[in-house]
């Protein structure tokens, strides 16, 4: 065992820690054996018995190793460390773990890609997951993140569509990579939310150098809720302490092939040797009145806030200073889900966000076999809980008494739900009203500005590496068809861009458009102007 500091989530993991160094070797029953190597047989070159526990036992544990890799993100890499509050957030949140200065937090933090198998390698041109659990007094709080502050699409029933459109494809299982083939490419030319995430994931963003070296984004607009009731819109972000560093193309190759676990020994080593990667907490946060206030819909995850218009307030440090005893138990067992919330935060109609508010428990039930994976030690909070949940597969609680439901004479001592004021998780009571609609809302329309704005943030050198990826990545696609799409397509975002990649893969370059991004929408002017009149 490291010789941290015990926080909280170290003295509870300690329960379960097991070192089995010099110890009798011993069935799953306890029984100690006197022989590892050689199965129970009639005679010594005889068939073996079905007799031999020790076997059966051994062999049929092996047999169920191995359980699904997550869906997506299945390739990652986790520590252990500790968030710091800065200051105070009572003004916006009465979440527990922001309340005062100097509070501390256990955390647990997986890095991912998003499209490669668990086997795959680290320098691949992906999104990277940065999932955060908390372990708070008030229970679990997951900031389950990416690298990328926008996302490929606006609403969460287009995301098995995307997911299957970058998966290796169906009839044979090729690329591992996620944009090197036709189907992404006929996703994004066919959804075309997608141009300013397709941006990020071209630049130089999607090679990170290290995860000690990554911003990490909620995405989402979430909601601060403080002790009066008054709410706020606010985006998460991580901003890494060593700064932000990529390495280029050419370099990506080279590692990949030198040494596909690049990114995860880094983390690991530099954990080891004591160079904790640290990263600090911003917040962007609008008010509630404001929501309206701006070009964009606030709501759209495929929007950033500028931080120019929403300055990010640094609120607190977290440092990773402990690797995982154990891949298995820890890292592949950890279950994030964006629905991990505390008194405080609340979540937002953001359609995408809410949609993954469904899929991590239910993903969850299959990877990690049923009901009890909040049991596992690393998914523990480290604050009681208790309810009238019951039985299940891989069950560990031993619950006691003759009542496992609410409201009851026969007991009294069942959990009962508590007020506000004791702790109790009370919604936000936001005023929703409106049809039922399977419908785009029109403020989430406008796909181009924010990738042009992206674009015009680029150095020269920045813009090469993108027209490069472009060049490279689409070039895998075989369809020219779709080739031709792509350009039309990123023709609304800028003209030397599509020219520098109809060059590169010898296509025609696309007319130029008329494109003229001011900061606001009309469309947008005026579904705000409504959306003021109906609040
Ligand atoms: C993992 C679904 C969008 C970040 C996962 C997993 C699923 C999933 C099923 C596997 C979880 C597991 O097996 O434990 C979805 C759906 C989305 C969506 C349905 C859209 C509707 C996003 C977005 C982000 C994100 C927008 C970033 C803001 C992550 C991360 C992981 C993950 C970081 C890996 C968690 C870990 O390290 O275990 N997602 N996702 N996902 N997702 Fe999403």
């Amino acid at each position: 065992m490291s010789n941290q500091e015990q926080n909280k989530k170290n003295q509870q993991l300690d329960k379960f820690r097991v070192n089995d160094k010099g110890k009798a070797l011993t069935t799953n029953q306890g029984l100690k054996m006197n022989e590892d190597e050689f199965s129970l047989k009639a005679g010594d070159r005889g068939p073996s018995l079905l007799e031999d526990f020790h076997l059966r036992e051994k062999i049929t544990h092996f047999d169920h190793e191995r359980i699904p890799e997550r869906v997506v993100h299945a390739r990652g890499f986790a520590a252990h460390g500790e968030f710091e509050a800065y200051e105070s957030l009572a003004p916006y949140t009465k979440a527990d773990f922001l309340s005062e200065a100097g509070k501390k937090t256990p955390v647990f933090v997986r890095f991912s890609t998003v499209a490669g198998s668990r086997g795959s390698g680290d320098l691949a041109r992906d999104v990277r997951g940065f999932a955060t659990k908390f372990y708070t007094d008030e229970g679990n709080y997951d900031l389950v993140g990416n690298n990328i502050p926008v996302f490929f699409i606006q609403d969460g029933i287009k995301f098995p569509d995307l997911i299957h459109a970058v998966k290796p494809e169906p009839h044979n299982e090729i690329p591992q990579a996620a944009s090197a083939h036709d189907t992404f490419w006929d996703f994004v030319a066919n959804n075309q939310e997608t141009a300013h995430m397709i941006m990020w994931h071209l630049s130089d963003r999607a090679i990170p150098r290290s995860f000690r070296m990554m911003e990490g984004f909620g995405v989402h607009t979430f909601r601060f809720v403080n002790e009066e009731g008054q709410a706020f819109f606010v985006k998460f972000h991580w901003k890494p302490v060593l700064g932000v560093h990529s390495v280029i193309w050419d370099e990506a190759q080279k590692l990949n092939g030198n040494d596909p676990d690049f990114q995860r020994r880094d983390l690991y080593d530099a954990i080891e040797n004591g160079q904790y990667p640290e990263y600090e907490l911003g917040l962007q946060i609008i008010k509630e009145e404001d929501e309206f206030n701006f070009d964009f819909d606030i709501l759209d995850p495929t929007k950033i806030w500028p931080e120019e218009d929403v300055p990010v307030k640094i609120v607190g440090k977290m440092t990773l200073n402990q690797n995982v005893d154990n891949y298995f138990a820890e890292t592949e067992q950890v279950a994030f889900h964006p629905g991990h919330v505390v008194p405080g935060i609340d979540f937002t109609n953001d359609p995408l966000l809410q949609a993954r508010l469904f899929s991590y428990t239910d993903t969850q039930l299959i990877r990690l076999g049923g009901p009890n994976f909040h049991e596992l030690p690393i998914n523990r909070p480290v604050c009681p809980f208790h309810n009238n949940q019951r039985d299940g597969y891989g069950r560990q609680t031993i619950n006691s008494g003759q009542v496992s439901y609410h409201k009851n004479s026969l007991a009294d001592n069942t959990p009962t739900p508590v007020s506000e004021e004791e702790g109790g998780y009370k919604h936000y009571q936001e005023k929703v009203e409106g049809k039922k609609v399977r419908a785009r809302s029109v403020s989430f329309e406008d796909h181009f500005t924010q990738a042009a704005l992206f674009w015009n943030s680029m150095s020269d050198v920045e813009k090469q590496h993108i027209i490069d990826a472009f060049s490279f990545e689409l070039g895998k696609c075989q369809e020219v068809a779709i080739r031709e799409q792509v350009l039309d397509m990123f023709s609304n975002v800028n003209h030397d861009l599509v020219t520098g990649i109809a060059e590169n893969l010898g296509l025609a370059v696309p007319k130029k458009k008329d494109i003229n991004y001011t900061k606001s929408s009309p469309a947008l002017s005026q579904a705000n102007t409504k959306k003021k009149a109906d609040t």
